[in-house]
């Protein structure tokens, strides 16, 4: 009887360790996923250059008052995360269609229409950027 008792004990010690682990492992995700969203400027280096090169000549520093209204990455910093994940797809749409770089930019400026390869890349970073507040909740919920 107590053998079966001490069994039991161990067995539930067993599971409870093996569901900390798991809110450990989510709480440590979280936590990366969150950081991660509070480096406002983080657009990696490989994907910053796509945009210097094609896009920032008119939606940067430099570039003309409407479409720095539209997107502006030189003031990406002040996004903040959901404007990111926003705008971010909304980047990932405008290159997948080919409705930017605008046509006039395309004939004129052919080097600055981003390869299918550059593309890809961008949605793959747009698309990381979403989950990040669909998640947070969920975390937070469960610890
Ligand atoms: C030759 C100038 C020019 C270049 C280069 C250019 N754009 Fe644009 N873009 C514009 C203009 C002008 C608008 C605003 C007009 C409009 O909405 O149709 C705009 C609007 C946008 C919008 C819409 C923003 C919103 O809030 O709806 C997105 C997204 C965008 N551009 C992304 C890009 C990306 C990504 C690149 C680089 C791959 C790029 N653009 C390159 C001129 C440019």
């Amino acid at each position: 009887m107590f053998q079966i008792l001490d069994n039991m004990r161990e067995r539930t010690g067993k599971i409870k360790a093996a569901a900390f682990a798991l809110v450990l492992a989510a709480s440590v995700t979280g936590v990366s996923a969150q950081s991660g969203s509070q480096v406002r400027s983080s657009i990696p280096d490989s994907i910053f250059v796509v945009f210097q090169a094609s896009c920032m000549p008119c939606h940067g520093a430099e570039g003309g008052r409407f479409p720095r209204a539209r997107l502006n990455f030189a003031r990406w910093k002040e996004y903040g995360a959901s404007k990111e994940a926003e705008k971010s797809m909304l980047i990932c749409s405008a290159i997948r269609k080919g409705s930017m770089p605008p046509k006039s930019a395309r004939e004129s400026r052919p080097e600055i229409i981003p390869t299918s390869g550059q593309i890809d890349m961008v949605c793959k970073w747009a698309q990381s950027l979403r989950p990040v507040k669909v998640r947070k909740p969920a975390v937070k919920e469960k610890m």
